[in-house]
């Protein structure tokens, strides 16, 4: 098939429910364009298991807040139908705003609590947008399965919760973090990032190894293991923590001692731009 282009979503809609009426199965990859590696690992997993591969590029005003990047945040069309086109995706979902959010619009999916931590506890509506958009397009698109990368931790345990507590017939599939050769997780805000800047983004991965090294080691306490990431970046002359965090994987509570798997995800701005990572780690085998 060649790669489609679509706007509408009734359209959408109606080609999504003809393929499931014909017991094609559909792999989704949603996602806001600036395609990288990271996007076309899920790409590629969806090409691999399902008849037909959709790909939203949709940058979703409403999972920004007021003074975020919205207006700036990378948009390179072209480049990503190119992409999509050579992992053989089959269809561009690519609606307007003004269609996804038409005047008057005042529906919004809540997560409760999961989205209040981590991220969310600067990007106060954040999650909520993204669980709404997600949402959005799964009734849209109606996929069979779905592919989220582990870079957004938190944002793949909010959408697994929503789509256990609101019924929705829907596979998560959750793949690794794709990254840069020095450690860096891919990501379309590293293009925002100064030739300086970008070798001190390393920090974030190489804090996260010290971490996993640390409890490698036997360390078991928290506030120990984040004291020295904290040392470790606050090194770098260009980056500001805004969060560090252990916590259990599945409730994203803090957690104090380690005992099992935990979820170290971390926020650090290098210069103006913010940038995550997490890794989650075992204490039986880090
Ligand atoms: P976006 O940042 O474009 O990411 C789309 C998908 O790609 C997400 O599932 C994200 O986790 C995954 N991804 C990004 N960088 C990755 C990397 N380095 N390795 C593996 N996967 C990676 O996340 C969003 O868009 C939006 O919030 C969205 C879900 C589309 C809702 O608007």
């Amino acid at each position: 098939m060649v790669l489609r282009i679509l706007r509408d979503f009734k359209k959408m809609q109606e080609i999504a429910h003809a393929l499931r009426r014909e017991a094609k199965t559909i792999g989704f990859v949603p996602t806001m364009g600036a395609l990288h590696r990271g996007h076309l690992s899920l790409v590629r997993r969806a090409r691999r298991e399902n008849d037909y591969v959709i790909v939203s590029i949709f940058i979703n005003p409403v999972q920004f807040g007021p003074k975020e990047d919205f207006k700036k945040y990378p948009r390179n069309f072209k480049t990503d139908t190119l992409l999509c086109k050579k992992e053989g995706v089959d269809i561009i979902f690519y609606p307007s705003a003004g269609a996804m959010y038409p005047a008057g619009y005042k529906t919004y999916v809540e997560v409760e609590d999961l989205g209040d931590v981590l991220c969310g506890e600067f990007r106060s509506r954040h999650f909520r947008g993204v669980a709404t958009v997600v949402n959005k397009l799964f009734n849209i698109v109606q996929p069979t399965k779905a592919y989220f990368g582990q870079k957004d931790a938190q944002q793949a345990i909010i959408i697994r919760k929503m789509v256990r507590d609101l019924n929705i017939p829907v596979q998560i599939r959750v793949l690794p973090t794709v990254r840069e050769a020095d450690g860096l997780a891919m990501s379309s805000r590293n293009s925002y990032l100064s030739p300086a800047e970008r070798k001190q983004a390393r920090v974030l991965s190489q804090a996260l190894a010290l971490a996993r090294d640390l409890i490698k080691k036997g360390n078991r306490d928290s506030l120990l293991v984040i004291r020295k990431m904290h040392q470790l970046i606050k090194r770098k002359k260009d980056a500001r923590i805004q969060y560090i965090c252990v916590v259990d994987p599945k409730t994203l509570a803090a957690v104090q001692k380690i005992k099992r798997q935990v979820l170290i995800a971390l926020a650090v701005y290098i210069g103006k731009t913010r940038l995550i990572d997490n890794a989650l780690v075992n204490s039986k085998y880090a």
